[in-house]
């Protein structure tokens, strides 16, 4: 059997590089978490608490924004900002089909609508074009998700919220440190969620951060979505805010446990994130011929942060199914995937009109408003699902021989597209 034989068909497999070990933790962070827990200081309900404290100020100087609040989730952070922002029963949200399920069920949870827009067919990201053609009198925010670590265009889609007085909120769970105009995610909106669970770039156990340029927006969602104990804080606005002061609210608090994790990771985000995109860089040179796989590009200015990494596969013009070049690559040792199997405007959960199973929260807000999102057509959101191909992307260490590795494979499956076609006739009864 010929070294070139596909691994599917029976060769030898190529195998590729293994990522970074994700999350890693250094022996300083191991450290500091015993010592919290040989002290048991598990809790910590606000700023007054240290390691709370240290961690909001780590994260708010490294997105270069005044203040951040830390939250339990990425979901939960994400929910801070619709809180923090007031939008609640019946206010329209433009958002993304093409997205995880978190982006939508923060803005269901708080009782909005969303309303589903097309995306690029590229990128998958939100279409600017789509969002304005979407604006109705009751839209009042526009949800942004930088999908895979690649930055939205938020420049537009700030432009077109306050011409229509709308607010901005931007999902930067998987795009920490990605860059739209040269500067960072999270900082173009009204306010912006961040997930840092486990898989994300800034990995911890489970956990978020949320951050507004709006003082009283934070407050708000400190009010809302943490304890009351956040009113204890030395600049806490009583004269404004009092009467909002109780223990009707989610607890959606982070431990002070997780919030040194976050602190001692931050530290080497940076370099993390520049491995990721020097890899990027070295796997799309080496890719640069081949023609049945191809990557998005990018404005000026725009830099992903690559917590995936995705491409198009043009299958269907190789007279294949996508699964089959899935197949192929998995064979090889490519541990693609395909993160989004649908637009989520198609999911049965939101039909509320047929949905008959368990109870959910979201029912009466979306029958009141009358919105049907069996009738959502996003033709571009499907071109992306139809032609998606994902690689989980913790490569954070340079390694140019890797990245040649893994472009090998690539190029052998694309060098191989006849026995490929023969061998996928053959599986067809
Ligand atoms: C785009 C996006 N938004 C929100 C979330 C929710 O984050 P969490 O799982 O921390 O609640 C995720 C998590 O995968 C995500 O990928």
């Amino acid at each position: 059997m010929s070294t070139n034989t596909l691994a599917l068909l029976g060769g030898p497999a190529l195998g590729v590089p293994q990522p970074s070990r994700h999350p890693a933790f250094e022996q300083g962070a191991i450290d500091r978490v015993v010592d919290m827990l040989e002290r048991g200081r598990t809790v910590g309900l606000n700023r007054n608490h240290p390691e709370i404290a240290e961690a909001e100020n780590a994260i708010a100087a490294w997105q270069g924004v005044p203040h951040c609040l830390l939250a339990s989730s990425g979901h939960a952070a994400l929910q801070d900002c619709l809180m923090g922002l007031e939008i609640s029963w019946g206010d329209e949200v433009i958002t993304t089909p093409y997205t995880w399920g978190a982006s939508i069920s923060c803005i269901l949870h708080n009782n909005a609508v969303p309303v589903f827009v097309d995306v690029c067919p590229v990128t998958g990201l939100l279409d600017p074009a789509a969002v304005a053609a979407a604006i109705t009198p009751r839209t009042r925010a526009i949800l942004a998700v930088h999908i895979f670590g690649q930055a939205a265009n938020l420049t537009a889609l700030r432009a077109i919220a306050d011409g229509h007085g709308l607010k901005l909120i931007e999902d930067g769970s998987q795009a920490h440190g990605a860059l739209h105009a040269g500067r960072k995610v999270g900082t173009f909106g009204h306010a912006a969620g961040f997930s840092c669970m486990g898989g994300k770039l800034l990995a911890s156990a489970e956990g978020g951060y949320m951050f507004t340029p709006d003082k009283d927006v934070y407050w708000k969602a400190a009010l809302c979505g943490q304890h009351m104990g956040r009113s204890l804080e030395p600049d806490f606005p009583h004269e404004r805010l009092d009467r909002y002061i109780d223990s009707l609210v989610y607890t959606y608090r982070l431990s002070p446990l997780v919030a040194v994790m976050l602190t001692e990771q931050i530290r080497k985000l940076d370099a993390e994130i520049a491995g990721r995109r020097e890899n990027v860089r070295l796997l799309r040179a080496a890719m640069a011929g081949l023609c049945l796989f191809s990557f998005p590009d990018y404005a000026a200015g725009d830099e992903p942060s690559y917590h995936m990494l995705t491409m198009n596969v043009d299958a269907a013009a190789a007279g294949l199914a996508k699964q089959t070049v899935y197949q192929a690559l998995r064979a090889e040792g490519v541990g693609c995937f395909q993160y989004i199997p649908s637009p989520i405007s198609t999911w049965p959960r939101l039909h509320w009109q047929t949905y008959d199973g368990p109870k959910v929260m979201w029912t009466e807000p979306l029958r009141q408003s009358g919105i049907d999102y069996r009738s959502v057509r996003v033709p571009h959101c499907e071109q992306k699902i139809a032609r998606s191909l994902e690689l989980g992307w913790n490569y954070t260490v340079p390694d140019a021989a890797g990245m040649q590795r893994l472009a090998d494979a690539f190029a052998k499956v694309e060098a191989q597209l006849p026995a490929l076609r023969d061998w996928e006739r053959s599986q067809t009864p």
